[in-house]
């Protein structure tokens, strides 16, 4: 039904903490090519597309390379994350998601996930939660990255109703932008300052509170 209310979740930094093994990826890589890439660094990648995540780290090591060999070291790159994501399991689903979870489950709220990762249907099966999920929206299906809204837009199409009754649960700033020019209401996991741009903002997912997501979709 058109007008009822749906959740959208992000997959890293929201529903898993894939950004270490994202990190431990793109430092060897830079490593690889003569340069440090440091976590600070890092925290410009959350969020952002695998290829334009490499423009990125190539313009932090000032490197120049032709496409053939970009082309190259995003295979190379994601062959070590997937290396990683093989070793996880549903003991690396972040705190709070569970409850979450059963929450709308019980309540009869569908939920997505929108993500900007062409791994998140591998990712969900592996921590067990892909067959929760009423509908997935992925790297593959988008052709414009956050904040452009089409990610969010094509999830709200997906869970048929309308994007206005959609609630999205973000830990990027691009993500929040998203949400907002989607015309959805937007929850920011992390840091306040960081994602004030959110309608609400939660340290971490087991500060969501039951009392709050009754008032949300009443
Ligand atoms: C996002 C991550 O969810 O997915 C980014 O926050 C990542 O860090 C992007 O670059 C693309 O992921 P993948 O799995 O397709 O390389
Ligand atoms: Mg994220």
């Amino acid at each position: 039904m058109k007008n009822e209310k749906a959740f959208i979740f992000d997959l890293d930094g929201v529903i898993v903490d894939t950004a270490k093994y994202h990190y431990l990826a793109w430092k060897n890589l830079a490593n690889s090519l003569g340069f440090d890439f440091t976590e600070e660094q890092n925290e410009q990648l959350k969020g952002v597309s695998r290829v334009k995540s490499l423009e990125i780290l190539l313009g932090v090591g000032k490197v120049n390379l032709s496409e053939e060999k970009k082309e190259a070291l995003l295979k190379e790159k994601n062959k070590e994350y997937l290396a990683y994501v093989n070793t996880m399991t549903s003991a690396e689903i972040l705190p709070g998601v569970n409850k979450l979870l059963q929450f709308l489950e019980a309540n009869k709220i569908k939920f997505a996930l929108g993500s900007a990762s062409k791994n998140a249907p591998l990712i969900l099966e592996k921590v067990g939660l892909l067959k929760r999920f009423h509908a997935i929206v992925d790297g593959n299906d988008v052709t414009k990255a956050k904040p452009d809204p089409e990610v969010f837009l094509i999830g709200a199409k997906k869970l048929n109703t309308a994007p206005e009754n959609c609630i999205v649960v973000e830990d990027a700033i691009a993500g929040i932008q998203a949400a907002n020019s989607a015309k959805m209401t937007s929850i920011g996991i992390g840091d306040k300052t960081v994602l004030s741009e959110a309608d609400y903002v939660f340290e971490s997912m087991n500060e969501i509170t039951s009392d709050f997501l009754q008032n949300l979709i009443n």
